[in-house]
């Protein structure tokens, strides 16, 4: 093979990248990751690298498996080394088996995880954080998303006072002709970015330069990228609302922090590869946050195949705190994803605003869903009811319903196949009065509020196989109707909050159950933000609304409050590593509701336990003065890393040029050293004792405090902590503890996981982490 020299990079002209054949069909799209030694020096003419590239390939390909030509279509220097090309199968094991290839990942789709929210976390303008930190004007948040719509969006309008954005900040926003940069972007929209050669080789194979396509815009098609960026920072909006529903002021976390969007979805979809690039540009750019709201569609990669958790390392290690979206897989075990230590991952729990709708039968009987209806609303006269299942499609599928059966009645529709809001529309489009749309048994508690076009509400599982028993008993005539509600701001009556989600994907970690995930949970049900108007608000192609803000649900809406908060944090504490950051929000969240309870589970209506909300929900004043923080970096990764047995080449890939070569074998941590800020342990027999290592820095405004430990030990578990007491002082600003887990008594516990937890207290600060234990035979079968 044939090495070129790094300094080709900026000599070599783009003569390579056009190469295109006509015979394209066997080849796909991958992720070639480079070894540090045969990258081209990083510069920021990313056409040369890809030139680079690209004859890097040629050279490297024995003439009989040339053809057809592989095509370059991305450079990657920031977030991973290597490039993104279309491939033969053939092409790409032969790269693959060169020492100078680290690894060749096909280019995977991934999937998005689908305002009232600052009071609901205490976040005043007058004291506390968003005080302190002034709404994080030196901060730059990057989104990357499927865009951004700033076209009549107050949420992105700059006030005159804004100064424009920190220097270091090296981004700016593209032009589009649906998209006039010098109109939409300004002190408040700082970036505006589009990545799409992923999708477009995706969609349409060989074409490289697919016109009129909505993808080669910043302009959000979609409307995530939108609401999660208000949500993160948008501008405050007075009297904000979608329809009638959820008025108030809209106010992002970090007020005054920077948006810089990347967009890497559309309505077609993301892949990895750009996903990357969006990565790749973002570092490259000076962001301070990362906000990633998808991730892989089913179970979490191996860290090694994983390429969010690759880039978001190498974001990590230079000061970017990445936060990324559980995944909305709940409520099964195992279903997080984006589950790398170094990642922010948030799950999704509810908050004291709800938008009732009741489904009343004519027995009387009342049962209360959720509904963002927002047309005239149904007569208190009863119609006639009908189960979707006995007028042609139990699920209600648009085409197959019987409209003469359907017109002017309410129908009852089964869960899934189909989407809830696409119900709607077909029992509307069959000529259909109303519509309930029933719940599945999983989601226990949860109805998941949605905003009809037609009158329609949802309800539980449980209510809606009552609603089924009245309509088949034998002299009813079913009927019903339903009664709208508007917004109900709950003050503990109804229901407890915050309650976890019953889709925010849930723990123990796939790849690493020494690490407990998620982190944190924030709010993420019924979220009011800012609104694409290239979209329905149902993203449904038969609703023609357009509004100004939308009501949505997902870990996708939880974790851009976290971004936000992470803004704030760092504006008010720069010299703290991303760690840092993530270790305040972790030990000061709380796990109690709003009746004292443990956070309830929706899904089982139960308590939750950390597998499912982590540290707990975030509280932003009291992350800024956390006492103690559970710091880590780059090395601590590498080591955790190792102790995770990879191999050398897969932990280049995520290591960087500047790093000495990594010697696993002198390091010896087990991967529950990892100084994170809970604690995982699994015990492989009835009987053992586990040990664990942390450090914790002192952080707080006393430099001579002492921390005390108590410790609420998990069922069948004695801990032990070494030593108990921890005194800091001005020279003394770290100090190590051993924590031991022994199983105790004799068996263990019939549970598959016992839960505990560790404080450490000076008095002023509660410094606590989370104890999961999981007792044998509860392992995942096949990791
Ligand atoms: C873009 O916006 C600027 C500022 O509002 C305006 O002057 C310019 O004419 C617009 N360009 C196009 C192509 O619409
Ligand atoms: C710390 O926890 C203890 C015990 O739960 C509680 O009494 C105390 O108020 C807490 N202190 C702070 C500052 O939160």
């Amino acid at each position: 093979m044939t090495r070129l020299p790094w300094i080709l990079c900026c000599v070599l002209l783009a003569v390579a990248v056009a190469a295109v054949e006509a015979e394209t069909e066997a080849q796909s799209s991958y992720i070639v990751h480079i070894a540090h030694s045969h990258a081209p020096r990083p510069c920021r003419r990313r056409l040369l690298a890809r030139a680079y590239y690209a004859s890097f390939v040629r050279d490297t390909l024995p003439e009989s498996i040339a053809r057809p030509a592989p095509r370059v279509f991305y450079s990657y220097a920031h977030a991973a080394t290597g490039f993104a090309a279309r491939l033969t199968e053939l092409q790409a094991a032969h790269l693959e088996s060169q020492p100078s290839v680290l690894a060749v990942l096909p280019d995977e789709m991934l999937q998005l995880h689908t305002t009232m929210t600052p009071s609901f976390l205490r976040l005043s303008a007058s004291s506390g954080l968003l005080k302190a930190s002034h709404g994080a004007a030196d901060v730059v948040i990057g989104v990357i998303d499927s865009g951004i719509y700033p076209d009549g969006r107050a949420s992105f309008t700059a006030d005159q006072s804004i100064p424009p954005p920190p220097t270091r900040f090296r981004g700016g926003c593209v032009s589009a002709p649906s998209f006039n940069a010098s109109a939409y972007c300004n002190n408040k929209l700082v970036g505006a970015k589009f990545f799409h050669h992923g999708i477009i080789e995706a969609a349409y194979g060989s074409q490289l330069d697919a016109t009129e396509d909505s993808t080669r815009s910043p302009l959000d098609d979609n409307g995530h990228g939108t609401h999660a960026a208000s949500t993160a920072a948008g501008a405050p909006v007075p009297g904000a609302a979608f329809y009638n529903y959820g008025k108030g002021d809209a106010v992002g976390m970090a007020p005054g922090a920077r948006i810089a969007s990347y967009k890497a979805c559309s309505r077609k979809g993301c892949t990895s590869a750009d996903i990357l690039a969006a990565f790749d540009e973002a570092v490259a750019d000076g962001v301070d946050v990362i906000s990633i709201l998808l991730g892989a569609v089913g179970k979490a990669p191996k860290f090694y195949k994983d390429t969010l958790a690759m880039a978001a390392l190498r974001a990590v290690r230079k000061g970017i705190v990445v936060s990324a979206s559980a995944g909305n897989f709940g409520p099964g075990e195992f279903t997080a994803v984006n589950i790398a230590p170094w990642i922010l991952t948030v799950a999704a729990s509810s908050i004291d605003r709800w938008y009732p709708a009741s489904v009343v039968l004519g027995s009387g009987k009342t049962f209360t869903g959720t509904s963002l209806y927002a047309g005239a609303p149904l007569g208190v006269e009863k119609l006639p009811l009908v189960y979707g299942g006995d007028v042609g499609s139990n699920v209600c599928e648009a085409g197959k319903l019987n409209a003469g059966l359907v017109a002017g009645k309410i129908v009852l529709c089964d869960p899934g196949v189909n989407g809830r809001a696409a119900k709607g529309a077909a029992v509307k489009l069959a000529g259909g009065a109303g519509a309930i749309i029933a719940g599945t048994e999983d989601f226990g508690e949860q109805a998941v509020t949605t905003p009809h076009v037609l009158p329609a509400t949802a309800v539980t599982f449980a209510a809606a196989k009552k609603i089924k028993k009245y309509m088949s008993s034998k002299e009813a005539n079913p009927v019903a109707t339903i009664v709208f509600h508007g917004t109900v701001v709950d003050k503990g009556k109804m229901t407890s909050f915050p309650r976890m989600a019953s889709f925010s994907s849930r723990g123990p970690n796939l790849r690493a159950q020494e690490i407990l995930k998620p982190d944190v949970t924030a709010p993420g049900v019924d979220i009011l933000a800012a609104w694409t108007g290239d979209n329905s608000p149902t993203q449904h192609d038969s609703d023609a609304r357009r509004v100004e803000f939308n009501i949505i649900s997902g870990t996708s809406m939880a974790c851009p409050h976290v971004s936000g908060i992470a803004a704030l944090l760092r504006e008010v504490r720069p010299d703290w590593s991303p760690a840092a950051i993530k270790s305040a929000l972790m030990t000061t969240a709380y796990n109690e509701d709003n009746k004292g309870d443990v956070i309830k589970d929706m899904s089982t209506g139960k308590a939750s336990t950390p597998f499912v909300r982590g540290a707990g929900h975030v509280d932003p004043n009291r992350a800024a003065d956390p006492g103690l923080v559970y710091d880590a970096g780059a090395d601590d990764y590498i080591s955790f890393l190792c102790a995770l047995g990879y191999t050398p080449e897969q932990i280049a890939l995520f290591t960087t040029k500047e790093d000495p070569p990594v010697d696993c074998s002198t390091r010896t941590a087990s991967v529950g050293d990892l100084n994170y800020p809970a604690f995982s342990v699994v015990f492989n027999s009835p009987s053992g004792e586990v040990k664990q290592h942390r450090v914790v820095h002192n952080v707080g405004s006393n430099v001579r405090a002492t921390y005390t430990a108590s410790v609420t030990s998990p069922a069948g578990v004695s801990v032990t902590v070494k030593p108990q007491k921890l005194q800091f002082s001005a020279v003394q600003k770290k100090q190590k503890y051993e924590i031991i887990f022994a199983v105790h008594g004799v068996g263990g516990v019939a549970e598959k996981y016992t839960f505990g937890s560790i404080v450490w207290s000076d008095g002023e600060h509660n410094v606590t982490s989370p104890i999961a234990i999981t007792w044998p035979g509860s392992q995942v079968a096949a990791m």
